[in-house]
């Protein structure tokens, strides 16, 4: 198959969705999405969205909560430009139907999350994200310009590389002229050739053993644009949740809000002991960077597999009004939290590198945008601030769609590409290969490349994952395509991506914490 459309969304999160909506006023839009609609991250979000809503708070407080939380790596003017737009994207999501709670006079009940110095966080119970993907999908399915695709993988954007011509990093003006995507049920790859292409591929947490994130986060956008050739920055930067449940037989991990913390629940060793005011004098409401290396540390001096989360500061009300879900959740395995503390443990959460973009959500690649959790617009430095993620989707998908929609009417399909050969290709009849490789791969990042990281470790992983390298691409060059063989082949660039990245920063800066390198900034440490 091969098709034209003017603007191709690849995935139907936050990011993919707010752009569809967004461009389908300007012309006819094509969204591909690997599994089901709702299968992204988005859907999971539980804290909200951080928005400066009503005085006292003001935007130059959440400018300076991010540039802090972000160790000062934040590009201060992406962080400005993102928070003053922020309040007036979140009225969209109302405007789309978005149902924020409300306190009993009509205002939004704010939140509160690790690193705000006010309570700023919109949210629907303890389930925002699931209200706000609901929300958009139908109003999504709604759009006769908007045709969906569920199942359909997207395995590589074309570029001129594959109209024969060589194509390096230096290489001044890659163009996008659309993607291949794998279609499950004539198990074929279908050429889609977009004037605009819009990456919104979301997470990449299945690189590590333990994630929240769910299982289509494999990284495909970002690999998918390295592969290309375009920029890509920032992917030592892995943002470890302090508070997922310890429940070690179930996976994707399931998360434990930061909201509650922002509403009195406190960190303690297995002795009751709140251990937090050690490390950082906001104590459980530090920073996420900070917290998940004090639980880590804690875990290891004592030698025990999780700390917990003492509830029992909230309110019996409050829990059950603001976190039905996951009072729900721990009831489901057990633990009454209106009674018991809750088992926790640091796992991975969020990628705050990704594809470079512009002020605009453009990438170094011509006619090709990213948003959401798989850019890189320079917002979360070396440390994403609680709630930010949600916001600055919606913020540069907006952008995107402002600077697609000028370009529009210059661009021409690129009629020479060619459909894809998938000649000399057999078929895989070894999946033992694929999920072993697979497995290998998140051994290697857990154990060498996670929280806490040294040069040693690094090259460790390093040397291990060239030979994974290598025997993945020699399978992927002779078989033919299936999802599973690109998802690792895509999980093993950005493997490569985060240990190469993290290799070249000599300092412990944000997430990136090195025993080698003293931390960057001493300054939010008591
Ligand atoms: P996603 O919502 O992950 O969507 C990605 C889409 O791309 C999916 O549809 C996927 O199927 C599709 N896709 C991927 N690869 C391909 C491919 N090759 N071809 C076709 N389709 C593809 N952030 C906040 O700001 N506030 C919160 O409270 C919050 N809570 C969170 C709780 C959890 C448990 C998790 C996991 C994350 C949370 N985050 C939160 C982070 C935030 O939810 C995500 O960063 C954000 O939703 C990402 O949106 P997205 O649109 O970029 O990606
Ligand atoms: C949470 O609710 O703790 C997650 C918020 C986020 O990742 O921004």
């Amino acid at each position: 198959m091969r098709k034209e459309v003017d603007f191709l969304v690849i995935g139907s999160g936050i990011a993919g969705l707010c752009f569809a909506l967004k461009a389908a006023n300007f012309g006819k839009v094509c969204m591909v999405t690997k599994a089901k609609m709702d299968d992204g991250s988005t859907r999971y979000a539980q804290g909200g969205i951080a928005s400066v809503i009503y005085k006292p708070d003001s935007y130059e407080k959440h400018i300076q909560d991010t540039m802090v939380a972000g160790d000062e790596l934040s590009d201060r003017h992406i962080v400005e430009l993102t928070i003053r737009e922020a309040t007036e994207r979140v009225m969209e999501l109302v405007q789309w139907g978005v149902d924020f709670d409300k306190n009993q006079d009509g205002s939004f009940a704010l939140g509160k999350e690790g690193g705000h110095s006010m309570n700023r966080i919109l949210h629907h119970k303890d389930i925002t994200g699931y209200e706000i993907e609901q929300k958009l999908i139908m109003a999504a399915r709604k759009n006769p310009n908007i045709e969906i695709y569920e199942d359909r993988l997207a395995v590589e954007i074309i570029t001129q590389h594959h109209l024969g011509v060589e194509v390096n990093r230096r290489t001044p003006d890659i163009t996008c002229y659309g993607a291949y995507v794998y279609n499950p049920e004539s198990k074929n790859i279908h050429t889609i050739l977009a004037k605009v292409t819009m990456m919104a591929t979301g997470g990449l947490g299945m690189v590590y053993e333990h994630t929240t994130n769910p299982l289509v986060a494999t990284g495909d956008g970002v690999a998918m644009v390295y592969r290309a050739k375009g920029a890509v920055r920032g992917m030592e930067f892995i943002q470890f949740h302090p508070t997922s449940l310890y429940n070690p037989k179930e996976s994707p991990s399931f998360l434990i809000t930061e909201a509650m913390r922002g509403a009195g629940a406190i960190l303690r060793d297995a002795n009751g002991v709140a251990f937090m005011e050690k490390y950082d004098k906001r104590g459980s409401l530090a920073p996420r960077d900070i917290v998940a290396r004090a639980i880590d540390s804690e875990m290891k001096q004592q030698g025990v597999d999780h700390v917990f989360l003492d509830t029992s500061p909230i309110p019996r009300k409050e829990i059950f009004e603001h976190f039905p879900n996951i009072y729900a959740k721990c009831l489901s395995i057990g633990i009454d939290i209106t009674k018991e503390m809750i088992p926790v443990v640091p796992v991975e959460h969020y990628s705050c590198g990704g594809i470079e973009t512009d002020e605009w959500g453009a990438t170094s690649i011509r006619n090709l945008y990213a948003s959401g959790e798989c850019a890189s617009t320079g917002l979360h430095g070396a440390n994403r601030l609680a709630s930010n993620s949600l916001l600055e989707a919606l913020v540069f998908s907006h952008r995107a769609c402002i600077h697609a929609v000028e370009d529009l009417p210059s661009i021409q399909f690129c009629q020479e590409v060619p459909d894809w050969n998938s000649e000399g290709t057999v078929l895989n009849e070894e999946m033992v290969l694929i999920t072993q490789e697979r497995k290998e791969l998140q051994t290697i990042m857990s154990s060498y490349v996670g929280i806490v990281r040294s040069d040693l470790r690094l090259q460790r992983a390093f040397d291990r994952l060239e030979i994974l390298y290598r025997e993945t691409e020699d399978l992927y060059k002779k078989s033919i395509l299936n999802p599973e063989i690109c998802e690792l082949r895509n999980l093993i660039n950005i493997g490569y991506l985060i240990v190469r990245h993290a290799m070249a920063r000599k300092e412990s800066r944000g997430l990136h914490y090195s025993l080698d390198y003293p931390p960057h900034s001493m300054k939010n440490v008591k």
